[in-house]
């Protein structure tokens, strides 16, 4: 199977790239399946419904979240009816939605997406994202129940996000982080066979402060006062994510790639 994950889409002008792009790209690589994490989609501080379908419209076959899962308040209504949206496993009890699905292609595929939160420099404490997992890899094992597994692991530390490709090593199809919005560049398939990228990036101007218009985060960080709210840059966007290549057979990954299109950032992709 060939699967295409996008970082944190950030606001209009990531919206705007997914929709320029995705189509094409979904096309011209023969895509079978795409995860987009939509968490910074509307205004940089969560997801809207409306946005929501923005990007399943454009060719997201699933959109996970995050830390701003509920930023935009109608998102804990759509999520009742969007079982195409994802929310952390180990995000509040009482939240609404799930935290992983099992979705079928077009082809008949089953493709498990799972997301987890993790703790390490995260602004709540959230609980242990390594056991959240084990109950979902129990229920689908890969090669049996699910053709292909998708692990979003959303956090801030490149050493929590690495534990976990290791530890869900010949499990998963791919685990991938994100949140941090600016991509890592150790794409590599692991011993087991499971495909990892420490963050995607984000889908985003990177003529900014992690997406977000550079003259208020650098009044914040050089007087260490704010002065006006943090906006999302307009700038063009770069499509930031991965590209993997799975086998039918175990799910293990094949192929990665790392996919950077538009924009400001050095391009690459499959
Ligand atoms: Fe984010
Ligand atoms: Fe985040």
């Amino acid at each position: 199977m060939k699967i295409l994950f996008l970082g944190d889409v950030m606001g209009r002008a990531g919206r705007r790239a997914i929709t320029e792009n995705l189509p094409r790209l979904r096309e011209t690589w023969a895509l079978d399946f795409v995860v987009v994490n939509g968490e910074n989609a509307t205004s940089g501080m969560g997801l809207s419904g409306a946005h929501a379908k923005v990007l399943l419209d454009a060719g997201a076959d699933c959109v996970t979240l995050g830390d701003h899962a509920f930023d935009q308040k109608d998102m804990l209504q759509f999520i009742e009816h969007e079982p195409r949206v994802i929310r952390p496993l180990n995000f509040s009890k009482a939240s609404p939605g799930k935290g992983s699905r099992l979705f079928t292609t077009k082809n008949g595929r089953k493709v498990l997406v799972m997301q987890a939160l993790g703790q390490v420099f995260m602004k709540r404490p959230f609980d242990d994202p390594f056991s959240a997992v084990e109950p979902v890899f129990k229920t689908h094992p890969l090669g049996g129940q699910a053709d292909a597994i998708v692990v979003d692991f959303h956090c801030e530390a490149t050493s929590e996000k690495m534990a976990m490709g290791h530890w869900c090593d010949g499990r998963a199809s791919l685990v991938v982080g994100t949140h941090t919005h600016v991509p890592t560049a150790d794409a590599m398939i692991l011993p087991g066979g499971t495909a990892h990228l420490s963050d995607a990036g984000m889908c985003g101007d990177y003529n900014s402060v992690i997406g977000m218009e550079k003259h208020e985060p650098l009044r914040r960080f050089i007087t260490g006062m704010p002065k006006d709210r943090f906006t999302p840059a307009t700038g063009e966007a770069t499509l930031s994510g991965v590209y993997i290549e799975t086998d039918d057979q175990t799910g293990k990954a094949t192929r990665i790639e790392m996919v950077r299109q538009g924009g400001r950032l050095q391009q690459c992709g499959p």
